[in-house]
């Protein structure tokens, strides 16, 4: 079965929009929103090597992540949706051209607070239980997955 890493834009057909919005509102003030203040790392910045290093965490988290925050929390401001959760904006936007900015950078920080917490110091390794089962079933077993995996990740390409 092949694996499909290309996930459709909900926010807009129209990449480039949020990429305008970015460059617009990069150097925006941060709100007190609580929401989107921002999220503390959650384990030391070393905690994921070697896989992950920790200058890959510190730019990652530090500058991108923290970007999206500051972008969302530049592009909400004096808004009907500076009051509002990270997930309202995230629906209220989506598909709306107009707002696809906003949309891009609230899925952003969203995606980037899964992320973080995705993962952990010392974890990893083979799944059990029912995801351990689910991917015997689908692929014929873990190793399969990744080897399915890597394959998508490296020759797909984006829907047209
Ligand atoms: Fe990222």
């Amino acid at each position: 079965m092949p694996v499909s890493l290309w996930i459709r834009n909900a926010c807009s057909p129209d990449r480039r929009a949020g990429t305008a919005a970015y460059a617009k509102g990069n150097s925006g003030p941060t709100s007190a929103a609580t929401q989107r203040e921002g999220f503390p790392f959650p384990y030391p910045e070393d905690g994921l090597a070697p896989a992950i290093s920790p200058r890959t965490i510190e730019f990652h988290h530090d500058k991108l992540h923290q970007a999206y925050v500051r972008n969302t929390n530049s592009l909400v401001e004096k808004t009907e949706f500076a009051t509002v959760t990270l997930e309202e904006i995230i629906k209220k936007t989506a598909g709306n051209p107009e707002r696809a900015g906003l949309c891009n950078h609230a899925a952003q920080v969203w995606n980037h607070t899964f992320y973080w917490k995705s993962m952990k110091p010392g974890s990893g390794g083979h799944p059990a239980g029912v995801l351990a089962k689910k991917l015997e079933d689908t692929f014929g077993g873990f190793d399969n997955f990744k080897k399915e995996f890597a394959s998508g990740a490296t020759n797909s390409q984006p829907p047209s």
